[in-house]
C-alpha cells in the first residue's frame, strides 16, 4: 500500500452525467484505505483560489444517480498560465493534499499533464469524463452513454413530427471536435445522413442523396449534424439546402445542453464507479500521470503523454455502414 494519506478530487470542463458516481467512488475507496479526501470545487479555478471542502462518506450519499457534479466545474484560463499553476501548487501544499484525481475531458487532462511536468511531487491520476467520448486510450468516457440516449430519445420524437409533415430536419448535436454522438445517434435513429467534424466535404454528397430521396418520396429526412462540422452547424447547412431545394420543407432543431444533463444511465454509473475505484488504486500503486480507461471491457492505465498526443477517431466504417443502411 502507498503512503498517501490525503487526496484531492475535482471535476473540470463540461459536466457529464456520471461524474457524481465517480466522485462517490473516489471518496469511498479512499476512505476504505484510510485516506482523507478533499473536494476541490470549481475545477482548477478552485485549486488556484482555495475552494476546498473535506469530504466524508456521507458527503457523497444520494448522488450516484444524479446528473451534473456536486463539486461544480469550470474551464480555467488561469490554470493555463505558469503563475496560475504555481498558485494551485502552493494551495495544494498548504492544504496537505498529496495526490489529486481529476475527472474531465481532453483540456482537463492536458492541464493535469502540464502541471505534473512542472511539479513532480504531487501525483495526478485522470478519469475521462465528457459526453463527447473523444479521449484516446478509452473506449468510453463518463457521460457519453447517457448523452447518446438523450439524443436518441429526442431524435425519435422529431422523427414522428417529421414523418407527419414530410419534412427535412437538420438536427444539431454536441461535439465541437468529435462526431461520436452524431455517428452513433445517427445509426440508432436511422438518420438519412450524418455530418461530423472529422470528415470534410460532406455537403456535396448530401445534395445527391437528397435528390434521390426526393424522387423516392421518403416521408421524412433527418440529418444529424455535429456542432463542430466544417459547414458551421445545422443552421448553416439548412440555409444552403433551402436555396438549392426550394421544394423541401426544411426545419432545424438544435438539441443543446439537454444532452449534458439528466440522470446517468446504468452503464455510466457502473463505468464511473469503476474509474473512481481504480483511480484511487492507481495512486496507492504509486502510479502518476495516468488516466484510468476502459479498453475491450478491461480497466487500463494510460499515460497522460499518450492520451494527449494521440487522437481518437470516429470509426469510418460505422459512417459507411450508416450510409448504406439509410438508403
Ligand atoms: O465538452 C463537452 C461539450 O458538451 C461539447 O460537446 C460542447 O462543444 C461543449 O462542451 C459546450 O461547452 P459549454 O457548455 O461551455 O458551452
Amino acid at each position: 500500500m502507498g503512503k498517501i494519506k490525503r487526496i484531492g478530487v475535482l471535476t473540470s470542463g463540461g459536466d457529464a452525467p456520471g461524474m457524481n458516481a465517480a466522485i462517490r467512488a473516489v471518496v469511498r475507496t479512499a476512505i476504505y484505505h484510510k485516506m482523507q479526501v478533499v473536494g476541490i470545487r470549481h475545477g482548477y479555478h478552485g485549486m488556484i483560489h482555495g475552494h476546498f471542502k473535506e469530504l466524508r462518506s456521507y458527503s457523497v450519499s444520494d448522488i450516484l444517480q444524479r446528473g451534473g457534479t456536486i463539486l461544480k466545474t469550470a474551464r480555467s484560463a488561469e490554470f493555463r498560465t505558469p503563475e496560475g499553476r504555481k498558485m494551485a501548487y502552493e494551495n495544494l501544499k498548504k492544504e496537505g493534499i498529496e495526490a489529486v484525481v481529476v475527472i474531465g475531458g481532453d483540456g482537463s487532462l492536458t492541464g493535469a499533464r502540464v502541471f505534473c511536468d512542472e511539479y513532480y511531487d504531487i501525483p495526478f491520476v485522470g478519469i475521462p469524463g465528457t459526453i463527447d467520448n473523444d479521449i484516446y486510450g478509452t473506449d468510453y468516457t463518463i457521460g457519453y452513454d447517457t448523452a447518446l440516449n438523450t439524443v436518441v430519445e429526442a431524435v425519435d420524437k422529431i422523427r414522428d413530427t417529421a414523418s407527419s409533415h414530410n419534412r427535412l430536419f437538420f438536427i444539431e448535436v454536441m461535439g465541437r471536435d468529435a462526431g461520436f454522438i452524431a455517428v452513433h445517434s445517427g445509426i440508432a435513429c436511422g438518420s438519412e445522413a450524418i455530418f461530423v467534424p472529422e470528415v470534410k466535404n460532406q455537403a456535396s454528397g448530401l445534395k445527391d442523396y437528397l435528390e434521390k430521396g426526393f424522387k423516392r418520396k421518403k416521408s421524412s429526412n433527418l440529418i444529424i449534424v455535429a456542432e463542430g462540422d466544417e459547414e458551421g452547424g445545422a443552421m448553416a447547412i439548412a440555409e444552403k439546402v433551402k436555396d438549392d431545394f426550394k421544394e423541401y420543407d426544411v426545419r432545424v432543431s438544435i438539441l443543446g445542453h439537454i444532452q449534458r444533463g439528466g440522470t446517468p444511465s446504468a452503464f455510466d454509473r457502473v463505468t464511473a464507479s469503476k474509474f473512481g475505484f481504480y483511480a484511487v488504486e492507481a495512486l496507492l500503486d504509486d502510479q502518476k500521470s495516468v488516466m484510468v480507461g476502459l479498453k475491450d471491457s478491461e480497466i487500463v492505465n494510460v499515460p497522460f503523454s499518450k492520451v494527449i498526443k494521440m487522437h481518437k477517431n470516429v470509426d469510418s466504417s460505422s459512417l459507411e455502414m450508416a450510409e448504406i443502411l439509410s438508403v
